[in-house]
């Protein structure tokens, strides 16, 4: 068989096993959305938002990039961040980045990925402003995870500079952002760092409202 197929023949297990347990389950998941979480994670195919935190369809807005990066001009994540918080108005701001991640480790290196380069670049930058913190860890594998961290931390800042934050910090005083970093080999997810709404900016990045 196709391997293509299998997933078309899974879908049609999970359809029965959703209805078995809820005979409305897909009428009420089509009426609307109302997630409490936006999820912005990296793209490897071994960090699945819901399968990770156990949570169902409809609960978890997602938007996931190479090595989980908020990025000023990136029109896609500005597009998902705005609805997110402004339409759907959900109450956290989960960044998860995870250890080993091949982006992160991409970036340390000097090999030439072509494109992907670029959209590392920022990476590179964090590497450069904390040098020291990340050399100090070791071996090429612990600086990776150590700038997996730092990369979480900067993505929040990167976050709580934006307008859309700031205005919803200001009117709302939501949503709380989270850095949490999942590890491949034990499954597990560590918070990292929470931000709350209020939270000082410096002066430069600050907007008036
Ligand atoms: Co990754």
């Amino acid at each position: 068989m196709d391997k293509y197929k299998r997933l078309l023949l899974a879908n049609k297990a999970w359809v029965q096993e959703k209805l078995s347990l809820s005979p409305h389950f897909f009428q009420e998941m089509a009426r609307e959305q109302n997630p409490e979480f936006l999820w912005i994670g990296c793209s490897d195919s071994r960090v699945p938002a819901e399968e990770v935190t156990g949570t169902q369809p409809g609960e978890i807005f997602t938007h996931r990039n190479i090595a989980n990066l908020v990025n000023h001009t990136d029109f896609n994540l500005l597009s998902v961040l705005s609805f997110a918080v402004e339409y759907l108005k959900v109450k956290h701001i989960i960044v998860c980045g995870h250890y080993g991640c091949g982006g992160v480790k991409a970036a340390l290196s000097a090999h030439r990925y072509g494109v992907l380069d670029e959209w590392l670049r920022q990476i590179k930058d964090t590497y450069q402003a904390n040098k020291e913190i990340v050399t100090a860890a070791g071996e090429l594998d612990a600086q990776t995870d150590k700038l997996v961290e730092i990369n979480i931390y900067e993505q929040l800042r990167n976050l709580l500079k934006t307008n859309i934050i700031q205005k919803a910090w200001h009117e709302e005083r939501r949503p709380v952002l989270h850095g949490w970093v999942y590890g491949l080999s034990d499954g597990l997810i560590k918070s990292l760092y929470t931000i709350e709404p209020g939270a000082p900016i410096e002066d430069i990045y600050r907007f008036k409202f």
